[in-house]
C-alpha cells in the first residue's frame, strides 16, 4: 500500500510540540545534519516533498524550486522571506507562509538593548574587566558613554518593527524621525510622534540610525561609504533587519576612521561570523549572533504559525500570513 500522506521536509528540528502536530497529519522529514541543509541534500529531498518548513539562512532559490515538481507550499519560520524566490514559487502556484507580527516586540527590545549597549558602554566594559584590563574607577574621562535624553533616533522602515521601536524611545526622551517607501498616515505619525524626512535628512541628522527595511534589491548594502560619510561623525549604527542591507567593508572602514562612533549588529552579510570577522576585533562595536526573534514567547509562537500556516495551505485555505 503506498502512503498517501502529504510529504512534508523540514530543512531543520522545530518545537517537539509542532514536530508532534506534523507528525499527526504528514509523513514528515526533519534534517538534523549541519545548518544550513546542504544544497544538494535539500535537492534531492525537495523532488517529493508537498511541503516545505525553512528558516531565514535557507536559500530557496529558482533552481530549488524548479526541482520540486510537487511542492504546493512553503512556510518559514520568519518574517523574512528574502531567501525565498518568492516569483517561481507563485509561478508555480505555491503558497508562501511567513511569521510577522508576533516577533515585532521581540525585535523592538533586542533594538533599544544594542542602543543601550552600544551608547553606555556595557558590553566593552564586560570585554574590559573579563580581559583583566579595570585598573581605574570613576575617572573624568573613562568608560564614559551618551545619554539618550533629546537625541535624535531616526529609523529607517517603519513598519511594524520600526513602530515599536520609536514607542520604546519615546520612553528615554529620544526625538523620532523616520523615513520610509510610504509616508504614514498624520494620525499615527502624532501618535508615534515621528517626523518623516528625507532618507538624506535622516542620513545626516539621525545621531542613532536604525535599520527596520526588508532585504530587497533596491535596499541591497545600500548602507555604503557614500552613507556613511554623511552620518554625523558623533552617531550610531544599528542594525537589527538583515546583513547584506550594510557594506559591512564600508562600515568596518567607516568605524575605523571614526567616520561613525560605533554600531550594533544583529545580522551580518553573511552569517554566522567568527571572531576574526574584522568588526569582532573593533571595540566599538556591539554584535549579538541574530537573536531578534530569539525570545522563548515569540519562538514558540512562530512555530504554532509555522506550523498553521503549513496546515492550511495544504488544506488550501487562507493561511494565518502569506506573502
Ligand atoms: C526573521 O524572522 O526574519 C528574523 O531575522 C529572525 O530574527
Amino acid at each position: 500500500m503506498t502512503d498517501k500522506k502529504p510529504y512534508v521536509l523540514l530543512t531543520r528540528r522545530l518545537h517537539d510540540f509542532a514536530i508532534k502536530e506534523l507528525k499527526k497529519r504528514y509523513t514528515i522529514f526533519v534534517y538534523d545534519g549541519k545548518i544550513p541543509m546542504p544544497k544538494k541534500i535539500l535537492g534531492e529531498k525537495i523532488k517529493k516533498a508537498d511541503a516545505l518548513v525553512c528558516f531565514p539562512y535557507d536559500v530557496i532559490d529558482g533552481k530549488t524550486i524548479e526541482g520540486a515538481p510537487k511542492l504546493k507550499v512553503i512556510s518559514t519560520y520568519s518574517v523574512g522571506f528574502d531567501h525565498i524566490d518568492i516569483k517561481t514559487a507563485k509561478k508555480h502556484g505555491i503558497k508562501i507562509g511567513y511569521t510577522p507580527e508576533v516577533l515585532t516586540n521581540a525585535t523592538a527590545d533586542l533594538t533599544v538593548a544594542l542602543l543601550l549597549d552600544l551608547m553606555r558602554r556595557v558590553t566593552e566594559g564586560d570585554r574590559l574587566i573579563r580581559a583583566g584590563n579595570w585598573k581605574v574607577i570613576f575617572g573624568a574621562y573613562d568608560y564614559v558613554g551618551i545619554e539618550l535624553e533629546g537625541k535624535i533616533l531616526g529609523i529607517f522602515g517603519m513598519g511594524r518593527i520600526g513602530q515599536a521601536v520609536a514607542k520604546r524611545a519615546h520612553v528615554f526622551g529620544m526625538k523620532i524621525i523616520y523615513h520610509n517607501r510610504k509616508r504614514l498616515s498624520h494620525a499615527l505619525e502624532k501618535k508615534l510622534d515621528a517626523k518623516y524626512v528625507s532618507y538624506d535628512e535622516l542620513i545626516r541628522k539621525s545621531d542613532v540610525l536604525s535599520i527596520h527595511v526588508p532585504y530587497t534589491k533596491g535596499t541591497h548594502k545600500i548602507i555604503d561609504h557614500t552613507v556613511l560619510q554623511k552620518m554625523k561623525k558623533t552617531s550610531f549604527l544599528i542594525n537589527t533587519a538583515r546583513g547584506k542591507i550594510i557594506n559591512e567593508r564600508d562600515l568596518a572602514k567607516a568605524l575605523r576612521n571614526g567616520l561613525i562612533s560605533g554600531a550594533a549588529l544583529d545580522v551580518f552579510e553573511n552569517e554566522p561570523i567568527g571572531k576574526h570577522h574584522e568588526l569582532a576585533k573593533m571595540q566599538n562595536v556591539v554584535l549579538a549572533p541574530h537573536i531578534g526573534s530569539s525570545t522563548a514567547e515569540t519562538r514558540k509562537k512562530m512555530a504554532e504559525i509555522t506550523v498553521q500556516n503549513l496546515i492550511l495551505g495544504l488544506d488550501c485555505k487562507k493561511m494565518i500570513y502569506s506573502v
